[in-house]
């Protein structure tokens, strides 16, 4: 293999966490790709890092904005490979403009977040986070541990792709009554399970439990504020896996202080850069909506890890170095991993 090829096959890989090295190193055998891992995010900032490689590695919260792309281009990179499904953290008229190619991973395991988000309402529900803490601590009473049958509930998903259908099913598969929002419906899947499609506002004032998946767009932007949580049932619970921005927080803040909002369980939030996926445990958290946010019994915060489970790690890793093997190769991705 020439020089050439070897720094071809060269990869500079942002916001690197110890589980992407375990699933990546092993694509990397495979496919015969070189990665250099960076644990900082990529921003202008730090744009000489890709050290002459012609693809950069992503995830959710690096920023590749008009001035990284720019920064990104001058030094020769090609292709911004993202090892997630959302791509709202790039500027996408600025890549094509550049002639940089933008990929994604538009499906993994979409069982990973639907489950993620109904283990999230169960504990929320069956309160097992304050059990928990309870327990150890030898108090084996039950005072204000009360929760609710999901069997008869209503539940309204906004958003029915991959993985707002899997979790329409699950909660079926609970007794639900589903009742479902999307831009462009799904009938025949619809119906094979019956879920029902209404208008937003009919969802929200008849449902018991609202669950978000729906991708971040200027349409969906703070699509829950102090406006839409106001038409949802009162003591509704509220469940977002989805993206941070779907939500005005501090419209959520007020809702859950006059209990306009039972439960809330978040695994994003509209701040989280710099905050989820890092360990701030020695310093003074800094963001005064997410500290309040975390002060409610019944808010339940993880750290956007919806997708974190093996299956979704190893086809993360070997969906993109797949498209890095078609990029080198000349062909053409399969037209859902093109964003740009
Ligand atoms: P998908 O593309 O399969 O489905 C999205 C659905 O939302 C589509 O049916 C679309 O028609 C609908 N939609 C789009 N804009 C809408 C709007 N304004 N109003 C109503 N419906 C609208 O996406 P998928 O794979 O189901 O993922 C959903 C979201 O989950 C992603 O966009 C991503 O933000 C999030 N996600 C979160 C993860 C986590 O770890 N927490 C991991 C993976 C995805």
């Amino acid at each position: 293999m020439s020089s050439e090829s070897v720094s071809q096959r060269k990869i500079a890989f942002y916001d690197t966490k110890p589980y992407d090295r375990k699933y990546f190193d092993r694509a990397a055998e495979t496919h015969n790709l070189q990665i250099e891992y960076h644990e900082f995010r990529l921003s202008k900032a730090n744009a000489t890092s890709v050290h002459g490689a012609q693809i950069v590695c992503v995830f959710v919260n690096d920023r590749i904005d008009r001035s990284c792309l720019e920064a990104l281009g001058g030094l020769g990179v090609k292709l911004i490979a993202l090892r997630c499904a959302g791509f709202n953290n790039v500027d996408l008229g600025a890549a094509k403009e550049l002639g940089i190619s933008v990929v994604r991973v538009p499906a993994y395991s979409p069982y990973s977040v639907a489950e993620h988000t109904v283990a999230l309402l169960q504990t929320l529900n069956r309160k097992i986070h304050r059990a928990y803490n309870r327990v150890r601590e030898l108090n084996f009473s039950l005072g204000g541990l009360v929760g609710f049958d999901l069997h008869g509930r209503t539940v309204g998903i906004l958003g029915t792709g991959k993985i707002g259908k899997i979790t329409a099913q699950i909660f079926r598969g609970y007794g639900c009554n589903v009742v479902a929002y999307d831009l462009y419906p799904d009938q025949e899947w619809s119906g094979k399970h019956k879920i029902e499609y209404t208008e937003l506002e009919t969802l929200l004032g008849s449902s018991d439990i609202v669950s978000l998946h729906l991708p971040l767009t200027p349409e969906s932007y703070h699509l829950l504020n102090e406006q839409t949580i106001s038409q949802m049932k009162k003591g509704a619970y509220l469940l977002n896996t989805s993206r941070g921005k779907l939500i005005d927080s501090a419209a959520v803040i007020a809702a859950l202080k006059c209990g306009q909002l039972g439960g809330v369980a978040l695994d994003v939030y509209e701040e989280e850069e710099g905050v989820f996926f890092e360990d701030h445990s020695e310093t003074a958290l800094q963001d005064d909506v997410l500290s309040r946010l975390l002060t409610f019994p019944n808010v339940l915060v993880t750290s956007h890890q919806a997708f974190l489970t093996e299956e979704a790690l190893g086809a993360i890793a070997a969906t993109t170095a797949d498209s890095i093997d078609l990029f080198l190769d000349g062909k053409e991705c399969p037209e859902e991993r093109i964003v740009a």
